[in-house]
């Protein structure tokens, strides 16, 4: 199994991840002795050294690396640490750490899901700018321009808090609601909706809670933004059911915006929308059934969730596709067959005994699901690229109304496309999310697409990549001057930040 690139779910696949290049001289020993959170740290900062856009120059790289050496010295026994990457992922392979830093902590969004309540400890930035359910967000509290522990730029702070789920006329909360309809008719006054979770959560929350394991290459620097070495914007609405199961929730529906580093095409955007689904069952309910729970789960998971599908897409062709996610067992994706082709729905499962376990349940058993709204709305309204949810454009917002679903998109026109290609000579911490997002911090929802179009290893073993940028807007026709100007901007930022030699 190898990790996929996959604009639903990338916390399925992730075995044997393709490796492009090794360096063996920059492996590290560092010692399992490390306080508990020791090693996360050591991690942020060489992930960040290699990796993250905002490049630490030379001497503070070699000094995150000297410091990191003075501090593990004298330890004893050594792990192996060395590095991985590929076009899509940083991949950062060692033993299973123990991870965590020392509370480094986000100050108004605590692990104990005081989402929902200002905190306000701390002390922290009076300037709050954003209030994302009842949580105070500066922006200094996300973006740390200083901070080697964090990656978030302007760009993806600006996103926070738009919380597009939640317009009722967009395609996204038309979606949403149909979805909450269809869980309400079929299991009146069961589920509860949460759609203004903060999210801002904690490492644990994102990953360990829901069992993620400590190598996976989603927790990378490459490919999660970090605020700090604890705290991440989530990658994923499953962020908040270890919470929820804790608090004594049996039936919800959780929807959110979910963050992550990719790249740049017509279908992924570094912020989307999913919805997560839960539902538990008492040993009452499976005890009659003749089934174990776990069956019985599986077996009403699958009814739910054919169910949802036909009442979003109509009388379709389904089938089932076992597949793999940490926090479910068994795990499966559901798939329609819809305009001429299968189309993958959903994933879901019966949950991870761990996880209901953690949460203090020993005697029940649940089912999850997962899905992304833009994927599925952009089906179902014909939208055609992912950059069009973010459109104030009238020609846009006005097409769409509650409680029309499938309503056609019809494009008020297409604007020509203007390539431009760049070639560089890449480094060994060059990632094609790094190059991604300084191009998105310039030139915005004006990039349709990145493309590798060439790449080739000379006999010094320097490798050149060429990629070509097409600029295009949903909204307008863009002139040679503004796009050229662009272009200028993202090759000085690309050498100067990515540190590559353009050629
Ligand atoms: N969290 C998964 C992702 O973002 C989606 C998912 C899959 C959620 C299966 C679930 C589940 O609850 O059971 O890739």
């Amino acid at each position: 199994m190898s990790y996929v690139r996959y604009s639903g779910s990338r916390l399925k696949k992730c075995k044997n991840p393709p490796v492009n290049w090794r360096r063996k001289n920059q492996n590290l020993s560092l010692s399992s002795d490390l306080p508990p959170k020791g090693e996360r740290f050591i991690t942020m900062l060489i992930q960040k050294a290699f990796s993250v856009s905002r490049a630490l120059s030379t001497s503070r790289y070699l000094s995150s690396l000297l410091s990191i050496q003075m501090h593990t010295a004298n330890l004893p026994k050594s792990p192996y640490f060395s590095f991985y990457s590929n076009n899509h992922c940083n991949f950062l392979k060692s033993k299973p750490l123990s991870i965590y830093l020392p509370s480094v902590s986000f100050p108004y969004c605590t692990s104990s899901l005081s989402l929902g309540k200002s905190s306000g400890k701390g002390g922290l930035p009076i300037a709050a700018l954003l209030e994302i359910g009842g949580v105070k967000i500066a922006k200094d509290d996300v973006v740390k321009e200083s901070d080697p522990t964090n990656n978030v730029p302007d760009s993806i702070f600006a996103k926070l808090g738009m919380q597009l789920h939640r317009r009722a006329n967009h395609p996204l909360g038309i979606l949403k609601k149909t979805i909450h309809d269809y869980f309400d008719t079929n299991f009146p006054g069961k589920f509860e909706k949460f759609d203004d979770l903060c999210p801002i959560v904690t490492v644990k929350q994102n990953f360990d809670d829901v069992l993620v394991p400590p190598d996976h290459v989603s927790r990378s620097y490459n490919d999660t933004y970090y605020v700090n070495s604890d705290t991440v914007l989530r990658c994923h609405t499953s962020a908040h059911q270890a919470e929820l199961f804790r608090n004594g929730h049996t039936h919800f529906l959780v929807t959110g915006d979910v963050y992550r580093r990719d790249s740049i095409d017509s279908t992924h955007y570094p912020v989307f929308h999913q919805m997560e689904g839960v539902r538990v069952f008492s040993p009452e309910e499976w005890s009659g059934s003749g089934m174990d729970g776990t069956a019985y789960a599986a077996a009403e998971l699958k009814k739910s969730l054919e169910g949802l599908a036909k009442h979003l897409f109509g009388d379709v062709e389904m089938r089932w596709v076992d597949t793999y996610f940490p926090f479910t067992n068994p795990s499966y994706e559901l798939e329609i067959f819809f305009q001429g082709k299968w189309l993958e729905v959903l994933g879901c499962g019966v949950t991870e005994q761990a996880i209901l376990r953690a949460s203090g349940r020993t005697d029940i058993v649940a089912w999850a699901f997962g899905l992304g709204l833009e994927r599925l709305a952009m089906v179902l309204f014909d939208i055609p690229d992912i950059r069009l949810f973010w459109s104030t454009d009238e020609r846009f917002t006005s097409q769409f109304s509650e409680g029309k679903l499938g309503v056609k998109f019809k494009s008020f026109s297409k604007f020509p496309p203007c390539y431009k290609d760049m070639s560089f000579w890449i480094n060994d911490g060059f990632t094609e999310n790094n190059l991604c997002e300084i191009v998105r911090g310039i030139a915005g929802d004006l990039v349709e697409e990145v493309t590798l179009i060439d790449n080739f290893t000379n006999k010094k073993g320097m490798t050149s990549h060429c990629y070509r940028i097409t600029y295009r807007s949903m909204e307008r026709s863009l002139t040679d001057d503004e796009i050229n100007e662009l272009q200028v901007k993202v090759r000085e930022d690309v050498q100067n930040k990515l540190k590559v030699v353009l050629r």
